[in-house]
């Protein structure tokens, strides 16, 4: 997608140096567009947690590039108990978001029954660069299948503008180009349907101000940014057409981890009879469970995090306390929104039930 008028993707191979990494430092935007080198595994573990990346997809290629990393990082003989350990620190980088190990297995994989630690470099770069490109064609086929949806909201309303609702960063910044839940919205604004995104800001770390605000602005895709405890309200005037939302973790059954605040859009939604759509790659179900609210872990982060805020002052970008320096914070990343709140997913396979029988019609590998 674009920033500052030029197409650009979120992690790339710098061009002639095989072994840096680039990536955007997110923690800047919208007030900074900073390109950030990674040159080791232990860099891309980093960006990981700290959130230099965020995003499932995008933490995903990033673990994917960080292992390749590992091995050209490596001197020594036993390459594999080295990647091993490299995977396992990448792995607890940050708990709730599949695609991180997803990808790791992935590029194990992609190295069985290979032995020199060349072919093994070969390899991973090969498997990191396959991720991104096939995250991005994932994405745009998200994007075809979730525009027929915009595309029959549009019907009904001829010639009104259509309203969505996101919440968090599920845009193109959380991926490699597209988005997942901002895909089908870019391709109905490029088809020329009249398209309105309501952008919840999405507290503590304000993705959507920050992250979802900067990247519609960018596209020119018509947005309102909004308080995290807006959306019920708007439901209720008859403002929102329809939620989309990303997610970080869906289970075999359809229960759907995402951002804190998602489970609470979708309680008002289904109040207000709006559809509520969760737009995902493959990468981002785990199969090997089934109920989201037991068995998905959810990322506990720092307190400061609900206690600062970080903007825009006279004096550059700062952080703020906005409460007494003693008050204890909780900040949980995500919750979990249950299946039978989920009108639909929107994979790169099509739109189906959030449910058992709703996903192995699409992925009929995965029945047991
Ligand atoms: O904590 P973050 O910024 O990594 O959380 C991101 C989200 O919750 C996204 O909505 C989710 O990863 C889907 S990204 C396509």
């Amino acid at each position: 997608m674009i920033i500052n008028g030029e197409y650009r993707r979120t992690i790339w191979v710098k061009d002639g140096d095989s072994r840096l990494i680039q990536t955007f430092d997110q923690r800047l935007f919208p007030h900074e567009v900073k390109i950030i080198d990674v040159k080791t595994s232990e860099e891309a573990g980093i960006a990981i947690k700290d959130m230099i990346v965020r995003g499932a997809p995008l933490i995903g290629a990033m673990a994917a590039y960080g292992i390749y990393l590992a091995a050209v990082e490596f001197s020594g003989d036993d390459i594999i108990t080295y990647l091993n350990e490299r995977k396992d620190f990448l792995n607890e980088t940050r708990p709730t978001a599949i695609n991180l190990s997803w990808a790791l297995n992935e590029q194990f994989n992609a190295i069985q029954g290979i032995t020199s630690k060349s072919a093994i470099i070969e390899a991973l770069l090969n498997g990191a660069n396959k991720i991104v490109e096939d995250d991005v064609e994932t994405c745009r086929m998200i994007g075809q299948h979730g525009l027929q949806i915009i595309e029959e909201i549009a019907a009904d309303k001829p010639g009104e503008v259509v309203n969505i609702l996101t919440h968090c960063n599920a845009g193109w910044l959380a991926c490699i180009d597209w988005g997942t839940a901002t895909s089908p919205i870019y391709q109905a604004h490029q088809k020329g349907i009249k398209v309105h995104v309501w952008v919840d800001e999405t507290r503590p770390r304000s993705q959507g101000a920050n992250l979802t605000s900067f990247e519609l602005n960018e596209q020119g895709v018509p947005h309102t940014l909004i308080t995290d405890n807006t959306g019920g309200h708007l439901m209720q005037h008859n403002l929102v057409d329809m939620v989309i939302v990303g997610t970080d973790r869906t289970t075999r059954s359809g229960d759907v981890a995402n951002k804190i605040g998602t489970y609470l859009k979708a309680l008002a939604a289904n109040d207000n009879h709006v559809p509520f759509y969760v737009a995902l790659p493959s990468s981002t179900i785990d199969w090997e469970i089934r109920d989201g609210v037991k068995e998905i872990p959810i990322e506990m982060r720092s307190a400061d995090e609900v206690k600062y805020v970080f903007g825009k002052g006279k004096n550059g970008v700062e952080s703020v306390l906005i409460c007494p320096l003693t008050t204890p914070a909780a900040n949980y990343g995500f919750d979990v929104t249950p299946a039978r709140l989920v009108t639909g997913l929107i994979t790169e396979k099509g739109v189906c039930a959030a449910s058992e029988e709703g996903l192995i019609s699409q992925f009929p590998e995965q029945k047991r």
